[in-house]
């Protein structure tokens, strides 16, 4: 590897590692960005701030170990069987694969980014359970390791088929029923401080989210920063009956697996104030809102 770099983060072109690449970049330390593509949009734009491009897949544990060369903190993250690019076997063998070659190249601290249904016995969710097994192999090699288990994303809801275009915006949780979230920007900011000092995060496993949601909660902050009434409703027991994977994944919200634990008063005295949704929606999700609201129809796709 050419450049000398500190960092090295993966899925940089994706939603976490991009916001994780950028906050470190933006505390003026040297990252390289794990990328398939180079000449991608996405890559591109990574190399214009600064971030060195390692080209490599995980699928080929000999361009990992290349990219992970001379670096000192590594963050982790995987795609998840949802997305369609890996199976839930891959995503596992992939996370081991990164925390086998951190170990090889003598990296000093690692960051793996779980998920929030981690740890919290078999859920009998691929994506999730695959978690909880890359979690328990991180912790047994032999390397300074810190786990971090995002809330969902705020940025999940603009994800079209949600019905923010047609007024009527449909999601997990009952009305008055609360799930935890969290704006990437701050998973960028918190994972960033974490990777900046080991010393004080290593062998800490956290429960990250920013904000309790209701349905009633969302229905205000949408109509309020849309101008305009949207009414919030959980997924329909109709569309449930017939869609197996939104089916088990509101039973885990109901069943409080997936509804998040983060202590989040502890995590601000931490790591300073998390972004309430309605921040985020005047703030860095006013343009993902937006295109939402104007959206064409479309079928539900979560990941
Ligand atoms: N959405 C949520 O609310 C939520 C909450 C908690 C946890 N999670 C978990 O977060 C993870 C996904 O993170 P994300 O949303 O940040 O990812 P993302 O936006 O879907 O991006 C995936 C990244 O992984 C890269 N990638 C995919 N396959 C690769 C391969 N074979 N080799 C190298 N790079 C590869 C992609 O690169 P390309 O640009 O080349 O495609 C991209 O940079 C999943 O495990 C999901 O379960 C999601």
């Amino acid at each position: 590897m050419s450049e000398p770099s500190e960092f090295l983060v993966f899925g940089a072109t994706g939603q976490q590692g991009g916001v994780i690449a950028r906050a470190l970049r933006a505390a003026g330390r040297e990252v390289r960005a794990f990328v398939r593509n180079p000449q991608s949009e996405k890559a591109k734009a990574l190399a214009a701030e600064g971030i060195t491009l390692a080209v490599g897949d995980l699928f080929d544990r000999a361009s990992i170990d290349r990219a992970m060369s001379g670096i000192r903190g590594v963050f982790s993250v995987q795609t998840s069987s949802p997305s369609g690019l890996v199976t839930d076997e891959q995503e596992v063998a992939q996370g081991k694969a990164i925390g086998d070659s951190a170990v090889a190249a003598g990296v000093a601290h690692l960051v793996y980014s779980s998920g929030g249904a981690a740890g919290k016995g078999p859920t009998g969710m691929g994506h999730f359970d695959s978690k909880s097994q890359i979690e328990e192999y991180i912790r047994s090699l032999p390397i300074a390791a810190t786990i971090t288990r995002p809330a969902s994303f705020m940025e999940m809801m603009m994800l079209p088929g949600m019905g923010l275009n047609t007024g009527v915006f449909t999601f997990f949780m009952q009305r008055g029923q609360s799930m935890q979230m969290i704006a990437l920007d701050d998973l960028g900011r918190i994972n960033a401080k974490i990777l900046c000092q080991p010393e004080r995060y290593a062998g800490q496993t956290l429960e990250l989210s920013g904000q309790h949601i209701t349905g009633e909660y969302l229905e205000e902050a949408f109509s309020r920063a849309a101008g305009r009434p949207i009414r919030y409703q959980r997924f329909s027991e109709e569309l449930l009956a017939g869609n197996d994977f939104l089916r088990r994944l509101t039973t885990l919200v109901d069943d409080g697996v997936v509804a998040g634990v983060a202590d989040i008063p502890a995590l601000e005295r931490e790591f300073g104030p998390m972004l309430k949704l309605n921040q985020w929606l005047s703030g860095p999700g006013k343009a993902l809102f937006e295109e939402a609201l104007k959206a064409p129809q479309a079928g539900i796709a979560l990941r």
